[in-house]
């Protein structure tokens, strides 16, 4: 596995790896790695020739009062497991290298309309989170050319916005969004887990708990959403400290479900103790 800092190094060694026919999956990350991480490179593996992980804790995407100074670095363990991971190309470029212009000028989004998917949800709640990631990942989109690029279901609506700014820019990218990776115990796997104290590990698992239960209740078809959303809420501020927001929506839209028969979504974004922590099931229309 080579690891490579820079950017142009890294394209041109792309641009090469292409014009003799190997194909690319690109597995962007934050580092701090896990199972859900390695289980995109493993897909990314699969799929393609050649696998590209990134490691860069993008600084537009968090908000002043946000995680960033503490965000979990650990480059050296995240190279061990990409190397045994077999990952062929580890993008770590510095914050100068990403950002030459400085971060303090205002993003610039490329594409017409700032689209509704990502104004709702965590869109509310970390206001320039969004703009952060899509300013980012076009950046390293624009590094490693045409691939297919890898996305976690865990942030759905991440993986809906970025699907969407690919198509919007007419990139030449193929947007894969594999499953969400869970503990045993269906805690959805994630870099900030290692934030919780023993105590809030347990509390954090009614997050899961809830969205599943939604799931069961929607294919069951008995019971109205709405009914089913004041229900859940109560049962999950029982455990959590704060909910964010608990909704179940349009696979495509994102807007609000009106039929339980569609293909929806149920999200929660909630605090358990200082840690944020977002989680969803993907609830496909049965067969009638
Ligand atoms: P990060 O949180 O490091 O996540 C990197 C990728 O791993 C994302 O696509 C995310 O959805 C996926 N992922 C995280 N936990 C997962 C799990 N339990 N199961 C499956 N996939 C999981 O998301 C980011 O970084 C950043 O916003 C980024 C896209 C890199 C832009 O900076």
């Amino acid at each position: 596995m080579k690891i490579i800092k820079n950017p142009e190094q890294l394209s041109l060694l792309l641009a090469r790896e292409r014009s003799r026919g190997k194909t690319i999956g690109f597995v962007p990350t934050m580092g701090a790695l896990h199972e859900g991480h390695l289980s995109l490179v493993r897909a990314a593996k699969r799929e393609n020739d050649l696998v590209v992980v990134s490691i860069f804790v993008n600084p537009t995407q968090f908000g002043p009062r946000e995680d960033l100074k503490k965000y979990p670095r650990v480059f050296k363990q995240d190279s061990r497991l990409l190397k045994k991971g077999g990952a062929d190309y580890l993008f770590y470029p510095s914050v100068k290298a990403m950002y030459p212009e400085g971060l303090d000028r205002p993003l610039v989004i490329r594409g017409a309309t700032w689209p509704q998917i990502a104004r709702n949800l965590c869109g509310k709640f970390r206001p320039g989170h969004f703009q952060g990631v899509v300013t980012v990942v076009s950046k390293l989109l624009g590094i490693t050319g045409d691939c297919r690029l890898y996305l976690g279901a865990k942030d759905y609506q991440q993986a809906a916005v970025l699907t969407r700014m690919v198509r919007d820019l007419g990139l030449k990218v193929r947007v894969r969004m594999m499953p969400t990776v869970r503990e045993k115990d269906g805690l959805a796997m994630s870099s900030r887990n290692r934030y919780l104290l023993p105590r809030e590990r347990a509390r954090a698992l009614a997050i899961s708990k809830t969205l599943k239960g939604i799931k069961r209740e929607i294919r069951a078809g008995k019971v109205p959403i709405g009914v089913l959303k004041a229900k859940y809420r109560k049962a999950l501020e029982r455990s959590v400290d704060r909910i964010q927001y608990l909704e179940i929506v349009d696979a495509e839209t994102l807007r609000p479900a009106v039929s339980r028969r569609a293909h929806l979504v149920a999200l929660a974004a909630c605090f358990v103790g200082k840690t944020r922590l977002i989680d969803n099931v993907i609830i496909q229309p049965r067969r009638q």
